[in-house]
């Protein structure tokens, strides 16, 4: 807490309102009394002004496209660091030792299986379904299946239920998979890495010996860290208000891979790529450069423009190198990333693009390499729930620990009747 305080006129009264400072960013004005003192509400649909919570876990400098996990950047765990470990890091706050880091990727390998029940779940879905409507309904289903850990309030139970929703989300995605391609489920296989046994569940088949490539193996893994955590984004926020009534674990985390699915959201990738087929060769760049300016037009450049990012995303970057070491070790020459490059050039060095700010995001890359990697379009957001996860568990860790934690209840500014009788159906016009 620091001395300093806001001060504010309402209805020629003055009131003064504390000044909280974090660690970094800005500080934050605490409005908690205002209603109490001031009979007013704020108004900030999309909450774009409002912190609605503490966090230690990850600080974003959208300005100067910053991204800090429990202080390390991003770049320096996307280079040096693995998703077990992040996500250890995420969970615990601290880097872990060589044991913790051992004994931490042991508990959560020995997670990796699902109730052999669930399988007969996913033959309730229709073939065609969207795997993200799988995983909504699995994911949710989760709590049926695994009754003792959903008391949140009990530490050892929110713990087990965290390492059982890291730990069976990739064999979740995979079969959602698997089911939609009409293959076999693959069980886990302990003896790979977290990715390695993942990739395993996706693309092999039981009837032959799968061959983890290395390259693909480390790609993916930089995806998952990448993905890991984000701040208090759409889905993250959902999973905490979700969170907030008491809910368990299981079902906040599909109320979280409800969110992300939305287009302007963990869904822009597939748009991305999508869009980027749809150019299909630099010549139609300019068209589509236009279209995205044009206010008529609903075209947005997807991949491009973030919330908070009003400089290169810093997760961008990262991708935009992993996409040259895939299609290096995978021999692949798709004309996709041709369009993506120059497409990013043009768009940088037109005015409307660098008057608002708007920059490659995360998505802009992700979805060349995934579908270089063997992904269909519709795997994408999957992927991104899968590595989100780790944020999502450790943020609700950090709401459920935090004492000042209350019932997420958003206010709003009513602009419906006033109150009126009720008309008989004989006397309506
Ligand atoms: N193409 C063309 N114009 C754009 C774009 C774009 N991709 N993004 C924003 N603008 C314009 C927008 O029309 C508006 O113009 P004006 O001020 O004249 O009305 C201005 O830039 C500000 O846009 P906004 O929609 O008010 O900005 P926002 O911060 O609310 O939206 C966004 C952020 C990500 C929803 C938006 O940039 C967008 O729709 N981008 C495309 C979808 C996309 O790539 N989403 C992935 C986000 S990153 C992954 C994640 O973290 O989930």
């Amino acid at each position: 807490m620091s001395n300093k305080s806001a001060k504010l006129e309402v209805a020629d009264k003055n009131f003064d309102f504390p000044v909280l400072e974090g660690t970094l960013g800005p500080d934050v004005i605490d409005i908690r009394k205002l209603y109490g003192q001031t009979g007013r509400f704020t108004y900030d649909p999309g909450f774009t002004s409002t912190a609605a919570c503490e966090s230690a876990l990850t600080y974003i400098d959208g300005e100067e496209g910053v991204l800090l996990h429990r202080g390390y950047p991003i770049g320096q765990l996307a280079e040096k660091s693995s998703f077990m470990e992040v996500s250890y890091l995420l969970l615990n706050g601290e880097l872990p030792s060589k044991t913790e880091l051992d004994d931490f990727t042991y508990t959560i390998s020995r997670h990796t299986m699902l109730h052999e029940q669930l399988a007969t779940f996913y033959r309730g879905f229709r073939r065609d379904a969207h795997p993200m409507a799988v995983m909504c309904g699995v994911v949710g289903a989760l709590s049926a299946f695994y009754h003792d850990s959903t008391d949140i309030t009990d530490p050892e139970q929110r713990k087990i239920a965290s390492h059982r929703l890291i730990a069976k989300m990739p064999t979740i995605a995979a079969m959602a998979y698997k089911y939609t391609v009409g293959q076999p489920f693959m069980y886990p296989d302990n003896n790979l890495s977290y990715t390695g046994n993942f990739l395993k569940m996706t693309f092999g088949v039981p009837a032959e010996q799968y061959e983890v490539h290395p390259a693909i193996e480390k790609a993916m893994d930089r995806i998952f860290i990448l993905h890991a955590d984000h701040e208090q984004n759409a889905s993250t926020s959902t999973v905490r208000l979700a969170g907030s009534s008491g809910a368990n674990p299981f079902a906040c985390i599909a109320a979280g891979i409800a969110c992300l699915w939305g287009p302007a959201h963990g869904g822009a990738n597939e748009a991305a790529l999508n869009m980027l087929r749809e150019i299909g060769t630099p010549d139609q760049i300019p068209h589509y450069i236009e279209r995205a300016k044009d206010k008529n037009d609903p075209f947005r450049l997807m991949g491009f423009g973030h919330r908070v990012y009003k400089n290169y995303d810093p997760r961008a970057t990262v991708m935009q190198e992993t996409v040259r070491e895939v299609f290096d070790a995978l021999k692949v020459n798709d004309p996709v990333f041709e369009v993506a490059l120059q497409l990013e050039e043009m768009a940088l060095n037109d005015p409307y693009f660098i008057e608002k700010k708007l920059f490659p995001n995360v998505d802009f890359y992700s979805g060349v390499i995934l579908s270089a990697i063997g992904f269909p379009t519709t795997m994408f957001t999957v992927l991104f729930a899968l590595a989100r996860t780790v944020g999502w568990v450790a943020q609700w860790n950090e709401m459920i620990s935090d004492p000042e934690q209350k019932i997420g209840r958003p206010r709003q500014l009513y602009t419906g009747p006033t109150e009126r009788n009720y008309v008989p159906m004989a006397d309506r016009k």
